[in-house]
């Protein structure tokens, strides 16, 4: 799709000096002082750089950075554009993760919602935001597979699954890019971090992975491939290496892969100094080795490290490298800049934004991801009564934002406390822990209260980019507390804020209810207050298990069967658990309780058979479903369908999600939903990446989380 501009851009190569062209693939920091600001002033005009990351330092999500600096960037552009002799705007990178000054959910939350809408609508908003501060380009979505909440990066992805994985990636790359790359209020986007990072073994951060081929086509690809298919801008190549091979230097997965297989037509940019990293890694000797692995391997541009600008051209000029790679790569970056129209529109013009808008949307959104784990008709809560609030996130303001966040303004996020007190009304009295973090007097009038209502959780600080984690239970203290509101015989409740899916055996029995509201960003202590009143229903559902503690890591629902049978899935048998832990999740995958009731039906299809080439030419099963909203509230379902492949070449995981769809139902009426299925569901990638569609029986199931029963066979004969 992007080489739709290739006549542009070769008209634009053939004027270039191999100096010049080089430039275009050199990504450099932003100045961090005077003295740095003037001499990448005299890069520019001499046209050693093709791009600037607006970033302080090698993690940003951690560190505080500077705020943008718009005007200081105009200037960059104005001598790129109008002082250096090629004339290229450079394009300006920053990570926009999860939001700009309005802060939506973070990324595993929002895959929560189950919700393509009204994530593209907010990654729209995002996209306003940061275009308005002369950013071009965000390094977002993540789109690694992770099934170990040990990794503090969990909480920047989409969890276990790729088909939710591929969905929330279509729709955040249309909310970043839009309709239309080149409109001023989009960002190109970045699909990262490929590949396979993800995997980091024991959640170590910038670990190494070991990942066969069979999970690296079925598991950790789809997302990428479904990027690509959505028209991502841009790919990250990422740190890690796959079974001793460093991504960044690797062309099977740069190139053989991505360009060929997935049929990418955008640029790789490196992660931070991946490619002079290379050396560190032990598979070069040298900067200039690593810089000649990363062209040859199918990288174009260099974040930061500066192995490109110094060494790329003594390499061509040795031979090393041939001029023919060089232009490749310059060509792919020429197409991204064209296409986001920098030729056309190089500087920012400024312009009124929408917060209040943003906001709202950021409320909704969070309030779609809040999923609820637990409620023995302790929720809703009355509007009656007095309530006691205590617990460590209470006062939290900072912290519900998420980690990743390097623009977002933590003082236009209500705490839990001052949301709560606002949602709750006059009716409502009350108490608070006095901002007492341990069980002391100050707690006494709690003896008073109906409701204890705790806000826990971790802070972001624990979560993200070198924030791993050894053990993901809640703390201690926070299970004493839970022990000691409920020794008072007061119903109590739960929310946590959190970026990981916490281990909750130990709290969980204390506890009448349990929301988890994540850190959902700028509105989440709106939302889940508004939740716990009742003013809006919860329909959350969970994008990764809840394990029941942390030697039970990893556990994911798309598993194969062990040798036992069918009943060992997800730690069902008591054989393949373990002697002191049951070996099922607390929570499985896709689950998230309502304030009513569903009633799905059994599931009809409208053929119990097909033969394959009809599938292979595209014919479909219908499977069709009632739910019914049999409870007291209107609400939403989201419908889920998974299949079985129950014979094939190689095992098949037990249960796959293949769609899903979520709808508004009111109470007492039934909507009718319904799937078609075919040739994309059915099949699965061989060892070496081929599409294999095979005849065969396959269960398909469907119901509100991955452990539903109610299932139809049909055969592919
Ligand atoms: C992270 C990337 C990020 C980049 C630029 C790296 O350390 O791994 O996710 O986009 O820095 O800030």
């Amino acid at each position: 799709m992007y080489k739709e501009f290739d006549k542009r851009v070769d008209e634009i190569l053939a004027k270039l000096t191999l100096k010049q062209k080089i430039g275009q693939l050199n990504q450099i920091q932003q100045p961090l002082n005077v003295e740095q600001a003037e001499l990448v002033k005299k890069w520019i005009k001499e046209g050693l750089v093709g791009s600037i990351i607006q970033a302080g330092t090698s993690t940003a999500g951690n560190d505080g950075q500077d705020g943008v600096r718009v005007d200081e960037f105009n200037e960059f552009q104005r001598i790129a554009v109008e002082e250096s002799d090629s004339g290229i705007p450079l394009i300006f990178g920053r990570d926009v993760i999860h939001g700009h000054h309005t802060v939506m959910p973070i990324p595993l939350a929002g895959a929560a919602a189950f919700n393509p809408e009204i994530t593209e609508k907010a990654y729209r908003c995002v996209a306003k935001e940061a275009a308005a501060d002369n950013i071009h380009w965000t390094f977002s979505p993540m789109m690694d597979i992770c099934t170990d909440p040990r990794w503090g990066r969990m909480v920047e992805g989409v969890g276990e699954d790729p088909y939710l994985a591929s969905r929330v990636a279509e729709a955040t790359i249309k909310g970043f890019q839009g309709d239309d790359l080149s409109d001023e209020n989009s960002l190109a986007a970045c699909a990262k971090h490929y590949l396979g990072y993800g995997f980091s073994e024991g959640g170590r951060d910038y670990h190494r992975t070991e990942i066969s081929d069979y999970t690296l086509y079925n598991k950790v690809l789809p997302p990428f491939r479904a990027s690509v298919a959505a028209g991502v801008a841009t790919v990250m190549s990422s740190f890690n290496d796959i079974n001793g091979q460093p991504v960044t230097s690797s062309k099977k997965y740069l190139t053989d892969i991505l360009r060929g297989k997935l049929g990418f037509e955008g640029f790789v940019v490196t992660d931070w100094a991946t490619v002079s990293r290379l050396v560190n890694q032990g598979v070069c000797e040298n900067v200039r080795d690593s810089a000649k692995a990363a062209i040859n391997a199918g990288v174009d541009m260099d974040m930061v490290s500066k192995t490109f600008m110094n060494e790329l051209e003594s390499l061509v000029l040795s031979g090393e490298v041939s001029e023919d790679i060089i232009d490749e790569a310059v060509r792919r970056v020429l197409r991204i800049k064209i296409a986001k129209g920098l030729f056309e529109r190089p500087y920012c013009a400024e312009r009124e934004i929408d917060m209040q808008e943003h906001i709202a949307v950021s409320r909704e959104f969070a309030a779609e991801s809040m999923v609820l784990l637990k409620n023995n008709g302790v929720l809703p809560l009355k509007n009656e009564g007095t309530v006691a609030l205590a617990g460590p996130m209470l006062r939290a303001k900072r912290e519900l934002l998420g980690t990743w966040v390097l623009d977002g303004k933590a003082d236009i996020a209500p705490s839990f406390l001052e949301a709560f007190s606002s949602v709750a009304g006059e009716n409502i009295k009350i108490i608070t822990d006095k901002g007492s973090t341990v069980l002391d007097d100050s707690l006494a009038p709690f003896y008073n209260s109906d409701v204890i209502v705790l806000a826990l959780g971790e802070s972001h600080e624990v979560t993200g980019e070198a924030r791993s984690v050894a053990d993901i239970s809640i703390s201690k203290s926070q299970v004493e507390l839970a022990k000691w509101a409920k020794s008072l015989g007061k119903k109590t409740v739960g929310v946590l804020f959190c970026g990981r899916p916490l281990a909750l055996s130990e709290i969980e029995p204390y506890l009448d209810g349990i929301l988890c509201a994540w850190h959902c960003g700028t509105e989440t202590a709106t939302a889940a207050a508004e939740i716990l009143f009742g003013d809006r229903v919860p329909c959350g559902k969970t994008p990764v298990t809840f394990p029941r503690c942390t030697g039970q890591i990893p556990i994911y629902y798309n598993s194969t069967v062990a040798i036992t049978g069918v009943c060992s899935y997800y730690g069902q048998a008591a054989e393949r658990s373990y002697c002191d832990m049951l070996g099922t999740p607390l929570y499985p995958f896709g689950f998230g309780l309502s304030y009513t009731k569903f009633n799905i039906s059994a599931i009809s299809c409208n053929k119990t058979e097909i033969p394959l080439a009809d599938i292979k030419n595209g014919e479909s099963f219908v499977f069709s479903v009632d739910v019914a909203n049999v409870g007291e509230f209107d609400g939403k379902e989201t419908v889920q369908l998974y299949i079985h492949d129950k014979i094939s070449s190689i095992m098949r995981p037990v249960r796959e999600l293949k769609g899903f769809k979520k709808v508004l139902i009111k109470k007492g009426e039934t909507a009718n939903i319904e799937f078609n299925i075919g040739k994309t569901h059915l099949g699965f990638y061989g060892n070496n990446g081929e599409y294999l569609l095979e005849k065969g029986e396959f269960d398909i199931f469907v119901g509100g989380n991955c452990l539903t029963n109610n299932k139809i066979t049909v055969k592919v004969i």
